[in-house]
């Protein structure tokens, strides 16, 4: 699973499947049913900590099979294995804005539903109107945004399994092409001063606590340079752990778990994980 995502560690999946398109996605859970195979389903990769023994059974990636995207009455449509940046820079140069919040934010369209990915006082949830899903026995559902439970870095599918994504419908305001552009620009620049962007990272490793920051915290509790192993919190950012080269998941986990002590200890707040932790030790 290092090969599939951001952060480069991960033992490996027994079977790893990229479905071409629905009817394959399909085929593919009704196998799984008749095998007694546990899913999982991964998008690019870039929110995900994945434990060094993998994962077992079937892992999906909704991926370029999914990667559509075109206008849809007033709104667009994007497949869920379409890349964030890449539906970010469709829009923009088609003049539809409200995207821009998302500039420089790496996964798939799938996992930005997913986690409600945000960042510049935007979220996902400003912006998406619905999305289809498969259910376990490949039956194809709609759901509208009010069904999907969106919540600050989460959704119900964040929990609740059992719907695997498959597509979803923005709905943008028109705009100049040269003006989202330079707003995706600053974003950008932002981006670039403040978080450690071309490091192997899967970026916040917890999520704000409610009324601070959890970068604000660390950085206080003195975090930054901790290493354990080749996992080390980066200079940058208190709230990013990045790979040095041959970081393993169980030293990112033993870092992760030092982290919230020091925070508890002097703050007496307990950070929850932002990244999404899968796979056996
Ligand atoms: N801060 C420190 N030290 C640090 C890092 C941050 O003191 O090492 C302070 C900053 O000075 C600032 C505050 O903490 O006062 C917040 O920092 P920042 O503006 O960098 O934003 P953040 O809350 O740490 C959030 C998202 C990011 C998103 C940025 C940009 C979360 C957990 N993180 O970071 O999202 O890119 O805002 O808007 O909500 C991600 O989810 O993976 C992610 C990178």
């Amino acid at each position: 699973m290092r090969l599939h995502t951001s952060f480069r560690v991960g033992g490996p999946a027994d079977t790893f499947v990229k479905p071409k398109n629905v009817a394959d996605l399909k085929r593919v859970l009704i196998l799984a049913r008749s095998w007694g195979k546990p899913i999982t389903v991964v998008g690019a990769g870039s929110n995900l900590l994945v434990r060094d023994g993998g994962i077992r059974g079937i892992v999906v990636r909704v991926g370029e099979g999914f990667g559509e995207v075109g206008f849809e009455g007033s709104g667009l449509h994007a497949g869920a294995g379409l890349k964030l940046p890449a539906l970010v820079l469709w829009a923009a140069t088609r003049g539809l804005a409200g995207l821009e919040f998302a500039a420089g934010i790496p996964g798939s369209v799938g996992g930005a539903v997913v986690t409600n990915a945000g960042a510049f006082g935007g979220s996902i949830a400003d912006v998406i109107r619905a999305v289809t899903v498969v259910d376990p026995g490949g039956e194809e559902h709609a759901f509208p945004k009010e069904a999907l439970g969106l919540v600050y870095r989460g959704s119900r599918f964040r929990s609740d399994k059992e719907f695997i994504l498959t597509g979803a419908r923005f709905e943008l305001v028109p705009d100049r092409p040269d003006a989202v552009l330079r707003r995706l620009r600053t974003n950008q620049e932002a981006r670039r001063f403040t978080q450690p962007v071309q490091t192997r990272s899967a970026g916040s490793i917890f999520k704000n606590p409610p009324g601070d920051y959890a970068g604000r915290l660390l950085d206080a509790c003195g975090c930054k340079g901790l290493s354990v192993g080749g996992a080390q919190v980066s200079e940058v950012h208190a709230n990013f752990i990045v790979n040095l080269g041959e970081a393993s998941a169980g030293d990112v986990l033993r870092l992760i778990e030092e982290l919230r002590s020091r925070v508890e200890e002097r703050f007496g707040i307990h950070l929850e994980l932002e990244v999404e932790v899968l796979g056996e030790d």
